[in-house]
């Protein structure tokens, strides 16, 4: 739920009042002839955390249709029904750095990645089904279910693009003439039409993509709607493929992995933390909503969301070091040990004064104040428990909530 008094919300706020405030010239799509009734100034926000907080600024209830956005969201759901061998044996990875519509297909005959159109054609035709219907209920149900709600489809807007959708019907043609789509052109397409027309709102593409920033888990409702890896490894490709012929300088700007769509929106994810929805219907150069990209790049300067940035590590794991009478270190850890807090932990046991002197006979490892362990954390952990050992001394683990197993 909204909330209208929250700082965060608030932030969001004055950044649509910035960002409206600045010139960014965009233009609405008219080439679905019934895209051009968006209305121009409609401009919306709305951020979704992995804890299932949601907060919203502007027109965060106006519905639009997801176009594009749900490119990735149906690769995942096919990455998930078949996985990443046989979908990639049908559509690559690859930027293409080439327009969403262009003709796109590599020496293999693969449509470059899944985010341009002749790839999320092959991407459609992946999802079971005998007909078009039933391609795209099954697509309906994962997508609502990415989303947390039930969504529907704007049939006016599908029979608007399946009647302008030739280009996209040549570009299934040549799937079909290079092996990589085998299914019957029509009922794709028409499956992809209609999945392109689903009605959502940045609450609705928030919450999609903060599914993927939490493994798969959607935030709203609970349910694991995608395995972990299916996750990541959509993430990955719109790290790298979603913003087209943009992807490589959004990569170095906003540095999240985001995609867009003609109808104005755009979801960007901060990975392990939220999804991102804006939306605003007129369009830059490449087909990205111009103040919809101008939001995210203030957003992930003000909030250091950038992928690359820096990461800011907790304090150290280490909490004290007592050193007992009678031969006998204690090293007190706290807070989540992942790879990088075990690796100081390692480095201090092997070159650390307190437990390389020769007095040392006791390493006492507490780990109550410790939260939880990654796998390769404790992994490390042992390895340190076994060097001391052979070092002939005697290491004592206090873990009383078994958070790490170091046999
Ligand atoms: O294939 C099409 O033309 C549209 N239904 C989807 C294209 C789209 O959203 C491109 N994105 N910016």
């Amino acid at each position: 739920m909204p909330h209208p008094g929250n700082p965060v919300t608030r932030s969001l706020t004055r950044v649509l009042a910035d960002v409206r405030a600045q010139d960014h010239p965009g233009r609405v799509a008219d080439y679905i002839p019934e895209l051009s009734r968006a209305d121009p100034e409609a401009f919306a926000i709305s951020a979704a955390s992995v804890s299932g907080h949601t907060y919203a600024a502007g027109d965060s209830t106006t519905l639009f249709t997801i176009q594009s956005i749900s490119k990735a969201f149906v690769y995942a759901l096919v990455l998930s029904e078949h996985g990443a061998d046989a979908v990639t044996a049908r559509v690559g990875v690859e930027p293409s750095g080439e327009a969403f519509n262009a003709v796109s297909f590599d020496d293999r005959g693969r449509p470059h990645n899944p985010l341009v159109n002749a790839g999320a054609i092959v991407t459609t035709s992946l999802v079971p089904g005998a007909s078009a219907e039933e391609r795209f209920a099954r697509i309906r149900r994962g997508l609502s279910a990415f989303a947390g709600r039930d969504l529907d489809c704007d049939e006016t807007v599908a029979a608007s693009e399946s009647a302008t959708g030739d280009r996209n019907r040549a570009l299934a043609m040549l799937a079909r003439s290079s092996g990589a789509l085998t299914e019957p052109v029509d009922d794709v397409v028409e499956a992809y039409f209609r999945q392109c027309a689903l009605r959502v709102d940045t609450t609705d593409i928030a919450v999609m993509g903060a599914t993927l920033a939490g493994d798969g888990i959607n935030p709203r409702t609970g349910e694991r709607v995608v395995p972990p890896a299916v996750a990541r490894d959509t993430l990955s490709v719109m790290a790298s493929c979603g913003m087209y012929d943009r992807s490589g300088q959004w990569l170095f700007e906003v540095g999240m992995p985001a995609k867009s769509g003609v109808g104005g929106g755009i979801v960007a994810v901060a990975p392990g933390e939220y999804g991102i929805g804006v939306f605003s219907p007129p369009l830059d150069a490449v087909g990205n909503s111009a103040r919809g990209v101008a939001t995210l790049r203030t957003l992930s300067q003000e909030f250091g969301l950038h992928l690359f940035r820096h990461p800011e590590r907790p304090a150290s794991p280490v909490q004290a070091i007592d050193v007992e009478p009678g031969g006998t270190v204690v090293i007190r850890l706290r807070g989540m040990l992942d790879f990088v807090a075990a690796e100081q932990v390692a480095h201090l046991t092997a070159y650390g004064p307190e437990t390389t002197a020769d007095a040392t006979t006791r390493v006492v490892l507490d780990v109550s104040a410790v939260t939880a362990s990654t796998r390769v954390a404790a992994r490390l952990l042992a390895d340190v428990a076994a060097e001391l050992r052979l070092q002939g001394r005697d290491i004592v683990l206090v873990d009383p909530d078994g958070v790490i197993d170091i046999a």
